[in-house]
C-alpha cells in the first residue's frame, strides 16, 4: 500500500537511491526542517518517491515563487503508477495545512512534456509560456556546490 509521510534524518540513503545529489543536498533539507520539506512516498516500506517543498525563501536563495515543489522524483521503475499524482496532492495538503493560498512549480516544457502533461491533468496552469533561464547554486554543509541552470516555465494551482 502506498503512504507518505515526512523524510526524516535516517531516510537519507533511501532518497539517494531515489535521486543522488551529492554533497549533503538530502540530509540538509531534512535535517534543516521549515522553509523545507520532505515528503516520502513509500510502498510497503519501499521509498518509491519524494516531493521535496519550499514553503519560504531561504537566506542563500531567491526563488521567484513560494511555496513551490521544487523536486519531485519517482524511482523510475515505479512510474506511471501514481506515485507523482499522490505526492502532487500531499503536497498540495501540506500548503493548505499551511495556511498559503497556491502552490507554485517549474517544469522544463521541452525536456518534460510528459510531467507538464501531468501538471496540467492535475489542474496547474502555466503562468507564461515562454520559458525562461534560471541560474541556480548553493553550498551545502559539506561545502559541496549544487549548481546549474534552469530552463522553465512555472505553473500555479490554488489550493486554498
Ligand atoms: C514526473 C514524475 C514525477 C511523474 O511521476 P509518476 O509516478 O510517473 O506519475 P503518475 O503515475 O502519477 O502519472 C503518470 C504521468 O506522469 C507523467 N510522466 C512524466 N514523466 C514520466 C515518465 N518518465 N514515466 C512515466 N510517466 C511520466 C505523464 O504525464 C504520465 O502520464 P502518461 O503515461 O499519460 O504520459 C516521474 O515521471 C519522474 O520522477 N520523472 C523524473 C523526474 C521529473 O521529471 N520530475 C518532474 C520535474 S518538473
Amino acid at each position: 500500500m502506498l503512504t507518505i509521510r515526512e523524510a526524516t534524518p535516517d531516510d537519507v540513503p533511501a532518497l539517494e537511491r531515489v535521486k543522488a545529489q551529492g554533497g549533503a543536498g538530502h540530509r540538509d533539507r531534512v535535517t534543516q526542517g521549515f522553509p523545507f520539506r520532505t515528503l516520502l512516498a513509500e510502498d510497503d516500506g519501499d521509498v518509491v518517491g519524494y516531493a521535496f517543498l519550499l514553503f519560504a525563501a531561504p537566506p542563500f536563495w531567491q526563488p521567484r515563487y513560494v511555496p513551490q515543489l521544487v523536486d519531485l522524483q519517482v524511482r523510475p521503475d515505479r512510474r506511471a503508477r501514481g506515485v507523482g499524482t499522490a505526492l502532487v496532492h500531499a503536497s498540495e495538503a501540506a500548503i493548505r495545512a499551511h495556511g498559503a493560498p497556491a502552490l507554485y512549480l517549474a517544469v522544463d516544457p521541452d525536456d518534460n512534456p510528459r510531467a507538464l502533461a501531468l501538471y496540467l491533468r492535475l489542474g496547474y496552469t502555466i503562468l507564461d509560456p515562454a520559458p525562461v533561464d534560471e541560474p541556480w547554486s548553493f553550498t551545502d554543509s559539506t561545502g559541496y556546490t549544487h549548481s546549474g541552470v534552469d530552463h522553465v516555465i512555472y505553473l500555479r494551482k490554488d489550493v486554498g
